[in-house]
């Protein structure tokens, strides 16, 4: 099931002399499970992609779907409302509030909201991100690793359609980068969530099922290194031990979770 679709997405800052084509047509569609690394120099329109899927921005020309949903369709109310339910941002600095505790901060989608959160579900993310005994602290008492898993345990409490990953690691020493990197496979692969993650390293873009390479805004590279394994619209990552996706779309944002890891 195809989860996200950009067609002719172009984007265009500034105007007269100033003006940058940060991207210029991209065609892109990704399937749910779908685990994408994008690669790329500075400059070749990454973050700009990634902040227009996540509705952070809007592009100059074309249309962007997401689960179905037309972006250029939403209002400012809409579009936040998008952006806390249906993708998840990481970024490089973890953006955690400093006078919230980690709990709260994982929570904070869902609170704005209104929600409670499935408890088994809440409990299952942050042990699987290990950082169960953190909860109560406050985010500067965390390493930066640990703060990044922090980061990801609230990108993934409303299970978005997509995890919008804009170089989580690039702050964060190597034995820190394994364990963020092994998370997000984790959840690709146990929740079958979707990811596109970037990335100027690699070998981490090798760990991917497929790798987009972005030049000067346009896409010059689709390599597809893995067929995903979970078949979309069915059980499969259910009984891989994830989260029943369709209590999620039942309105009352309740989480129920089968037995397993994360
Ligand atoms: N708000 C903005 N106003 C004007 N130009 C911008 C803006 N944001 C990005 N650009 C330009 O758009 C182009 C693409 O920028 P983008 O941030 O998407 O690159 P990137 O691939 O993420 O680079 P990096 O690897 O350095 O993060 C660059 O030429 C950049 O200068
Ligand atoms: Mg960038």
């Amino acid at each position: 099931m195809e989860i996200l679709k950009c067609e002719k997405v172009r984007k265009i800052y500034g105007s007269g002399a100033s003006q940058v084509t940060a991207l210029d047509g991209i065609d892109l569609s990704v399937n749910r499970g779908e685990f994408v690394a994008v690669l790329g120099v500075s400059g070749s329109g990454k973050s700009t992609l990634l902040h227009i899927l996540g509705t952070v921005d809007q592009p100059t020309e074309g249309k962007v779907s997401v689960d179905g949903i037309d972006l250029s369709l939403l209002n400012r109310t809409q579009s936040a409302i998008f952006r806390r339910r249906k993708v998840g941002l990481v970024y490089q600095f973890y953006n955690l509030i400093p006078t919230l505790t980690v709990r709260r901060n994982i929570l904070m989608p869902l609170a704005l909201d209104r929600k409670a959160p499935d408890q088994g579900y809440f409990e299952k993310l942050v042990a699987s991100l290990g950082i169960a005994d953190k909860l109560d602290a406050m985010p500067s008492q965390l390493s930066g690793g640990q703060q990044q898993r922090a980061a990801i345990a609230r990108a993934l409490i409303y299970r978005p359609a997509l995890l919008l990953a804009d170089e989580p690691t690039g702050n964060l020493d190597q034995r820190n980068t394994r364990e963020v990197i092994d998370m997000l496979k984790l959840s690709n692969r146990n929740l079958n969530q979707t990811i596109l993650l970037i990335t100027h390293d690699e070998q981490i873009a090798l760990e991917a099922d497929r790798v987009l390479v972005l030049e000067d805004g346009r896409i010059v590279g689709d390599e597809q290194k893995r067929t995903t394994t979970a078949q979309p619209g069915t059980d499969s990552d259910i009984a891989a031990g994830g989260y029943d996706r369709r209590a999620a779309a039942d309105g009352h944002g309740r989480h129920t979770t089968a037995e397993g890891r994360l």
